[in-house]
């Protein structure tokens, strides 16, 4: 993987060790800066493979045979062999110590071992070090006295930027002090995205649910300093793999192949920075599924047991669960799956549906007997129950992942079918169930660890490893269940010391205007067409996050997003931010002006350094939408306090008046910077651009989120900025017209026909009448009202009532759509947070 840039490398090491002997010691600056330059190109251009505690390379195998992965214990080590030179303190960060290593072992020949992929950078090494030229550079840039030669020569050199700005106060602007919690040591943090099916182009609703959300905090993770591993991969098992399969011709495998390669690009599309995106149908998988299935059967926690299953006699095959429809035996809801009801969340057993049908055909199943294994979940309950316990209340759970897991312990738990009678999945290795495969449910999340194994052979130091590792899992609310039971049952039941939730992260749903995402209707958009709109993945990922469904189910709205893009990021966020930066250009000539700080700057610097403080309170806390609202305030606080102090005014006075000035664009501009860098998890390339423009040292991102997250000033007096430009597009009313027509879908009704929701109030007028569907609908109307009833009667803990109501005012606008009138104002739906 490395050979390319390794060669590269080389190549112009060579060159420059050229150039060296003649100008030896005066290069050794540019010297310094290429190694930077081209280590960056190699380290950074693959992904570091992470081994528990950063930083994983380089790896020094001392002569104890003790490996070193820290390149900081690394230069420690080496200086403890007598061979300081003054140089490890300032660089505190990987790769300045990665280049003193590497020139280090370069010149004077130190056993220099790299494991893992990096293995073949040790020939490099050797090769280079044979090197007749470079041995001579060597002695010359020595002079007889070893590393002293080079130490005296490295004094007098300005020390370099520190990436850390520790020790040191950029400049003499008054920091606020803003207290966030410190955290000793680096913490390890685990980050999974549920895997998307395989065989779905996934829509908008899916991306933030999973992969957005958990993108963010895994940016935000890495800006805090957190030692942390964001993995994903699609879901590739199951009927519907096979069903897809048989509908464009192909096998399981090319469909996976193809799908898997479409879901890849349009997560590269969206910026979606996972470490590794893999894939479920892996031998890795089979090897690590077939032996938690051998221990939860040594351990006693499979029973068998014969089942009826239904069977489409027509399509001359067993109904996998989600390939059968019916009545949903606890709500009534009449479009329930055969696995889970979509409407009350229950799961259910195909068998128990009502009136079921063959998703493929309409027959009507028959009930065939199979013999099949069970995780027996009665038997785990208890342990499940006090690990939970311990779970849910130190870690960050959320209010809808504990009301899931509680309703569902509180029914009970019943042993779950772990086999299925398909081909394609994982083989279940008991000679006795030879012809079956494992349930998905049972396998996809094993996935996790089958995805982390393919990408690091460290992966069981991050899944057996409860006590140093937290996992945070990220995943819309029908996924729960299986993350908050299933799942830890059969890591509980396997008993190998597995790395189980810490955090549940789970979503509400986002629709689509006033209706649900539909392929088949063709209604939404989906992840491939978010490109074809010409809106930026920055623009879609800010509105994704800013109407995320955190706590609430939300909505996604054209009229919204082009209301949000012109309001927010360009009217506020943009406009600040470009201001900001063009009095520097426009008055200072591109360099920030002296400020002399005053009373009400410091009112400000206050106001953002609390803003600052919310921010990464709520993000610690998983609370992605919320800290978006807090960037901006910030914004929104510079843009008055600009507005205020009118710069473009004083700037013309006296010198006091052109003080004044200064100090305003000078405290807005580092208010720009330290912007960007609380939008890198939300929008990577606008934080990035606005760096550029700022021509922010690499420093700032650091400086501002790890430690104790202080707002420093990071843009002295002096520093030379660079072009400004906007950095927001305005979306016209005929634009999103155009884009709302052609997302919007026929077959039900139409919602460019629709008002948008500007308002809190949503007049809907509908097209399409559905009268089956309303009768349906009318009985589901009826019964979610008596199960209400009921739980107030019952005096039901309230979380569970307002639950179970928002579940009726929903059923009653579906109806009312159903029967074409106008819905009822849905309370809180559609009404945007300001
Ligand atoms: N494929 C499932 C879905 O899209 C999620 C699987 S998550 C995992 O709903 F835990 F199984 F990996
Ligand atoms: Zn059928």
């Amino acid at each position: 993987m490395c050979a390319k840039p390794v060669e590269l490398v080389r190549q112009f090491v060579y060159l420059l060790l050229c150039e060296f002997i003649w100008h030896y010691l005066t290069k050794l600056v540019i010297l310094f800066v290429c190694f930077f330059c081209l280590f960056v190109l190699v380290f950074f251009s693959e992904r570091v493979v992470p081994f528990l505690s950063r930083p994983t390379l380089p790896a020094l195998l001392l002569p104890t045979g003790l490996h070193l992965f820290s390149s900081n214990a690394i230069c420690r080590s080496l200086c403890l062999n007598c061979l300081y030179i003054g140089l490890y303190d300032p660089f505190c960060d990987l790769l300045p110590s990665f280049l003193i290593f590497s020139l280090l072992s370069l010149l004077f020949h130190f056993p220099v071992s790299f494991t893992g992929e990096h293995k073949s950078v040790n020939g490099w090494f050797d090769r280079v070090a044979s090197i007749h030229s470079c041995l001579s550079a060597a002695q010359k840039v020595l002079q007889g006295k070893g590393l002293q030669g080079m130490k005296s020569y490295m004094q007098r050199q300005p020390a370099p930027q520190s990436s850390q700005g520790r020790n040191t106060q950029p400049c003499n602007c008054n920091p606020i002090e803003v207290s966030a919690r410190l955290s000793e040591g680096k913490r390890n943090i685990l980050v999974t995205s549920a895997l998307p099916y395989v065989n779905n182009v996934p829509h908008l609703g899916n991306i933030i649910g999973c992969v957005l959300s958990a993108d963010v905090f895994s940016r935000y993770g890495r800006l805090r300093g957190w030692n942390l591993l964001f993995v994903c991969g699609t879901d590739e098992y199951g009927t519907a793999t096979e069903n897809k399969a048989r509908e464009e011709g192909l096998t399981p495998q090319l469909i996976c192949d193809k799908y898997h390669a479409v879901h890849s690009s349009i997560y590269k599309w969206f910026q979606i920075d996972f470490d590794f995106f893999g894939r479920t149908t892996t031998e890795k998988q089979t090897e690590i599924a077939q032996d938690i299935f051998w221990r939860l059967h040594k351990n006693g926690f499979l029973v068998e047991d014969t089942v009826e299953q239904l069977r489409c006699e027509q399509c001359q095959r067993f109904l996998a669960d989600r390939f059968v429809e019916g009545i949903c035996p606890h709500c009534k809801y009449p479009e329930a799956r055969g696995d889970q009801c979509d409407k009350c969340g229950r799961l259910i057993n195909a068998v128990e549906l009502r009136e079921p049908q063959c998703k493929v055909c309409r027959q009507t199943p028959v009930i065939r007997s199979s013999k099949h294994l069970f995780l027996d979940l009665p038997k785990l309950e208890t342990q499940l129950e006090q690990w939970l316990e311990k779970s849910t209340s130190t870690g960050d759970w959320t209010t809808n992942a504990k009301q899931i897991t509680r309703s569902w312990l509180r029914d009970g738990l019943k042993p779950r079918c772990i086999t299925r009678d398909l081909l394609w999945g994982t083989p279940v290795p008991h000679p006795d169930f030879k012809e079956k495969v494992f349930y998905v449910w049972f396998d996809a999340p094993i996935g996790y660890l089958s995805i982390t194994a393919n990408y690091t052979d460290e992966w069981e130091k991050w899944w057996k490893n409860p006590h140093q590792v937290e996992l945070y899992n990220f995943m819309a609310k029908d996924n729960v269940p299986f993350h908050s039971v299933v799942f830890p049952c059969s890591l509980l039941g396997a008993q190998d010391n597995y790395t189980l939730v810490s955090h549940l992260v789970a979503t509400e749903y986002l629709n689509y205007e006033d209706t649900k995402f539909s392929k088949s209707r063709g209604v939404g958009v989906f992840g491939d067409m978010a490109k074809d709109t010409g809106i930026p993945a920055d623009v879609w990922r800010f509105y994704l996050l800013y109407v995320r469904p955190e706590g609430q189910d939300s909505a996604f709205s054209w009229a919204d997003m082009a209301l949000k893009n012109n309001s927010e990021l360009l009217n506020n966020l943009g406009n600040f931010i470009n201001r900001a930066g063009m009095f520097v250009t426009k008055f200072f000539e591109g360099c920030v002006p002296v400020m002399e700080l005053q009373q009400e700057d410091k009112k400000l610097l206050a106001l953002v350094g609390w803003e600052l403080q919310q921010y990464i309170q709520l993000m610690d806390k998983v609370k992605i939408r919320d800290a978006l609202k807090h960037i901006l305030n910030i914004s929104r606080h510079g843009n008055q306090y600009i507005q205020v102090n009118e710069p473009w005014k004083n700037i013309k006075g006296g010198d006091t008046e052109r003080q004044r000035a200064g100090t305003v664009t000078g405290v807005s501009v580092n208010i720009a910077c330290l912007l960007s860098v609380m939008l890198m998890p939300y929008m990577p390339e606008v934080s990035q651009t606005i760096r550029n423009q700022l021509n922010a040292p690499q420093s700032c991102v650091s400086t501002m989120l790890q430690g104790n997250g202080t707002f420093v000033c990071s843009l002295c007096a002096g520093h030379r900025i660079g072009t400004v430009s906007p950095l927001f597009q305005k979306l016209e009313a005929d634009q999103i017209e155009a884009l709302k027509k052609r997302f919007g879908g026929q077959q039900v009704f139409d919602p460019a026909a629709v008002p948008a929701p500007a308002a809190a109030v949503e007049v809907v007028t509908v097209n399409g009448v559905d009268p089956e569907k309303a009768k349906q609908l009318t009985q589901a109307v009826a019964e979610q009202g008596d199960k209400v009833r009921a739980l107030k009667a019952q005096n039901a803990e309230k979380a569970v009532i307002t639950a179970e109501v928002a579940k009726l005012l929903d059923l009653k606008k579906q109806l009312a759509l159903a029967e074409g009138k106008s819905p009822e104002p849905a309370p809180q739906k559609g009404k945007k947070k300001k």
